[in-house]
């Protein structure tokens, strides 16, 4: 028992102690209960003034003497007195003790009395206690329970911080209003059984709001499905989780249909919207989690678009492989001489030389001017290869490109350009009609 619902258990336990060993009349049958080690004192009936003479009867298949006022015949076992010439009093109960018991009285006429004897036992294991949503009203329910024990325990539900007493019971269950409520307050349950252990034992809730996960943003083709998730996190007890759309104020609850599938998976839950429609369903949906303890809501943009024309990207793919394909096969056309020549000659060993050739005539085009042997040398290439003297840019550029030059690279491809642009103006002047 905690240090703040202690001081007012002891009482309740005095009382009910006090409830224990007296008689529970039902007509003429009564229950008693005891407590095991304990002694009982089983009543033959609730007759004032004088008494006949009475006999005690155990019930069991078939009765079983135990006692009588006729002190010729002795008790079935020194457990077992008369009290008051009529009252049976059994000495340290145990369970076994549990069952029925019969007096049989004979004064004018003879008169049968029934007691059912029970046997208090504290409930074996800890109390256990939740919260949830309470059905049919925004409210939120608190249950203890402490099972297996008898008579029924009580319950006292207390607040923390602070230890205010929300509610005393013999069921556990307290209701508890909105502003009762806050993110993150517990509530203790301290139990409280007649035969339990002195201090009680106890269990604590702890309540919080929900959080919400979802995607900002969805997007559906017309026709197709679409599914918006939206996740609660934190909630307990767990939240209840709508969806609405803000199409008018208020917004609406979207209830199931063959359009829209509403699934939860704990504390998941999906909208799938089948065959989308920019008129139906493009806009803001809201995903809302519900609890006492409070109230949360994501907004969720869905925008509907026109389906993709697969035909149309792959003819555009494919056109542009086409293309990318015609570049490059042009391009190798156009310097296969270069290769050509270079490759010839790799074969007859003068291949450092030529390219040594390569290099510095490109670094005199970038310097303007350089040293004469060189020149020489271009020129002694030129006579080699006169037919590519007038590709002598060309032939720089793609030195600059096996070396990685990027701004060579750059201009190259510029001037590449430039060049295919003029071969085309020249086609296109040749078109022209004279
Ligand atoms: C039970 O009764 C006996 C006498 O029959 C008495 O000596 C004993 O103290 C009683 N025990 C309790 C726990 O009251
Ligand atoms: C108990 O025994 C008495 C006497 O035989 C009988 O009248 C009564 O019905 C029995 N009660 C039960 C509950 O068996
Ligand atoms: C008491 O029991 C004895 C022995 O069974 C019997 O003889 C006697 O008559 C009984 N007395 C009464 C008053 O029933
Ligand atoms: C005692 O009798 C009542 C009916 O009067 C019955 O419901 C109960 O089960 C009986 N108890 C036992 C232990 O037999
Ligand atoms: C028993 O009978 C006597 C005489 O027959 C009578 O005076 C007495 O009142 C009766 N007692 C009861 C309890 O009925
Ligand atoms: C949409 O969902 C429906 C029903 O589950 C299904 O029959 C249909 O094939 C789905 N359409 C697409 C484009 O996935
Ligand atoms: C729907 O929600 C958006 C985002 O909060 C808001 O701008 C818009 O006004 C809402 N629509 C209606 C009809 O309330
Ligand atoms: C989808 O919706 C359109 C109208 O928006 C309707 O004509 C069509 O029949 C629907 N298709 C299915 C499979 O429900």
């Amino acid at each position: 028992m905690a240090a703040g619902g202690g001081a007012p258990e002891p009482r309740v336990l005095v009382c009910l102690g006090a409830l224990l060993a007296a008689w529970v009349a039902v007509g003429l049958e009564a229950v008693v209960i005891g407590e095991v080690h304990e002694n009982v004192t089983l009543h033959c009936g609730n007759i004032l003034g004088p008494r006949g003479l009475v006999t005690w009867y155990r019930n069991d298949s078939e009765p079983v003497f135990l006692l009588s006022s006729n002190s010729s015949l002795p008790p079935a076992e020194p457990r077992f007195s008369l009290v008051d010439a009529n009252s049976l009093h059994i000495k340290s109960l145990s369970l076994g003790d549990e069952g029925n018991y019969t007096c049989q009285e004979i004064l004018n006429v003879t008169q049968w009395f029934q007691v059912w004897l029970q046997v208090a036992n504290p409930p074996p294991s800890a109390p256990q206690c939740w919260a949830q949503m309470a059905s049919g009203s925004f409210m939120l329910q608190l249950t203890c329970r402490w099972d297996g024990g008898y008579p029924d325990p009580d319950f006292v539900w207390i607040e923390e911080p602070g230890g205010v007493i929300v509610g005393k019971s013999k069921l556990g269950v307290e209701m508890l209003s909105e502003s009762q409520l806050s993110d993150g307050k517990k509530f203790k349950c301290v139990t409280s059984h007649i035969v339990g252990p002195e201090s009680g034992a106890s269990c604590v809730v702890q309540i919080r709001g929900p959080s919400l996960l979802s995607e900002p943003m969805k997007t559906c083709f017309v026709g197709g499905n679409v599914t918006l998730t939206c996740q609660v996190s934190g909630a307990y007890p767990p939240a209840k989780i709508l969806w609405l759309r803000n199409l008018s104020q208020p917004e609406v609850v979207i209830q199931p249909s063959s359009r829209h599938l509403i699934t939860q998976d704990g504390q998941n839950s999906t909208l799938t919207i089948h065959n989308c429609s920019q008129d139906l369903d493009e806009g803001y949906y809201v995903c809302r989690a519900e609890s006492p303890v409070g109230v949360r809501e994501v907004e969720i943009w869905l925008s509907v678009k026109e389906p993709l024309n697969i035909g149309g990207i792959v003819g555009t793919i494919v056109s542009l492989l086409l293309l990318g394909l015609a570049i490059i096969s042009g391009l190798l056309l156009y310097y296969s001489p270069v290769f050509c020549w270079k490759v010839g000659n790799t074969f007859r060993g003068q291949n450092m030389d030529d390219v040594m050739v390569l290099v510095d005539s490109e670094e005199e085009e970038e310097e303007e001017g350089d040293a004469a042997v060189e020149e020489e040398e271009e020129a002694h290439e030129r006579e080699e290869l006169p037919k590519e003297i007038p590709k002598q840019d060309h032939i720089h550029r793609v030195t600059a490109l096996v070396n990685g030059n990027i701004e060579q690279m750059g201009n190259g491809f510029q001037d590449l350009q430039d060049d295919s642009s003029e071969e085309h103006s020249d086609i296109v002047q040749e078109d022209r009609p004279v």
